[in-house]
């Protein structure tokens, strides 16, 4: 497999088939582009010569796994174009460490990408992300970000927002991907497509799951062999949790999984709560909201575990 590393001026594609054949040819010969003009120059000139042609856009940080494998397969299936971006982006870091040791395995993200029928890379630098004309925005998020994990990590969801407002104004996709392993950042995301005047569609994907139920994570690496396997703890007590409300009250099969989670030799829960699903308010009853989203994290050899699951 080859890929282009250069910002090079790209093919005239003037009618759909042509694009099509490029399309395969491209899953061989994956594009990678670096800097914001030349990627939004490339795909303005492929919607000029192709006006039907559909952009699916899979922003990530890297370390992938075949979680975002789906992602990127999800989007090849709805678009005729892929582009995926690798940006570690400081501004949703609260410390300055965890971004430093934020893993980079290049190599093995790119063929990822490849393997799974990524078209396009967009792998820039800061100061393509954020030019120094660009000045931080504050999104009205309807509070969405100040609860849950917003709580304990102030200033990351409106982190998240700014880089995809910048990615959406870059790329102008026409579907954007992201996975219900995020629960939260999915709600939060759709929240700033509303705020947006030709924001993509949000389209939220499946929890890609190892095969005894832990949901894949980049944070997966930091588990023992052990703990990997035993970490299916978690979504055991979700899926538990979301049979016995069939029979029993909310709160009930809450705390029946909180119990089931803190007695596993190791496990502290930082939280696990019924919300509705667009609010992300809790609730306690199932007729409060006409979704519900399970939501909680779990502290397990130090690694903070996240999962969720759709009651309703
Ligand atoms: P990152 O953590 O790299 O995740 C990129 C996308 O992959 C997110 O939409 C995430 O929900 C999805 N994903 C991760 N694990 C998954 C799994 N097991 N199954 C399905 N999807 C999964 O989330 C971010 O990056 C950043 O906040 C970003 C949106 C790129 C903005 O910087």
């Amino acid at each position: 497999m080859f890929y282009n590393c250069k910002d090079t001026a790209v093919p005239n594609y003037n009618n759909h088939a042509v694009l099509l054949f490029f399309k395969y040819f491209y899953r061989i010969y994956m594009h990678i582009i670096k800097t914001a003009n030349v990627l939004s120059d490339y795909l303005t000139s492929i919607r000029r010569d192709n006006p039907k042609v559909t952009i699916g856009f899979v922003p990530t940080m890297g370390a992938l796994h075949e979680g975002h494998a789906s992602l990127v397969t999800e989007s090849t299936s709805k678009s005729d174009i892929t582009v995926c971006s690798i940006f570690v982006n400081p501004t949703q870091f609260g410390e300055a460490a965890d971004l430093d040791n934020y893993p980079k395995p290049i190599e093995k993200d790119i063929e990822l990408l490849m393997d799974n029928g990524c078209d396009i890379l967009f792998l820039p630098d800061y100061n393509q992300v954020y030019p120094t004309s660009y000045v931080q925005q504050k999104f009205n998020l309807n509070d969405l970000d100040l609860k849950i994990e917003g709580a304990s990590r102030p200033g990351h969801f409106q982190g998240v927002c700014n880089v995809l407002f910048r990615f959406f104004h870059i790329v102008k996709p026409d579907f954007a991907f992201f996975g219900q392993k995020d629960y939260q950042q999915s709600i939060v995301v759709k929240r700033l497509a509303e705020l947006m005047d030709s924001a993509p569609e949000i389209v939220v994907v499946p929890i890609k799951r190892e095969p005894h139920g832990l949901a894949m994570s980049s944070r997966n690496v930091r588990l023992s062999e052990k703990g990997k396997m035993n970490a299916a703890f978690i979504y055991k007590a979700i899926t538990q949790l979301k049979e016995d409300t069939e029979d029993m009250a909310l709160t009930d099969a809450v705390q029946k999984a909180k119990q089931f989670i803190s007695a596993q030799k190791g496990a502290r829960i930082d939280y696990l709560l019924a919300v509705d699903a667009s609010t992300l308010n809790e609730v306690s009853h199932l007729e409060e909201a006409d979704s519900i989203a399970v939501v909680t994290v779990v502290e397990y050899e130090g690694v903070r575990l996240l999962d969720n699951i759709i009651l309703k």
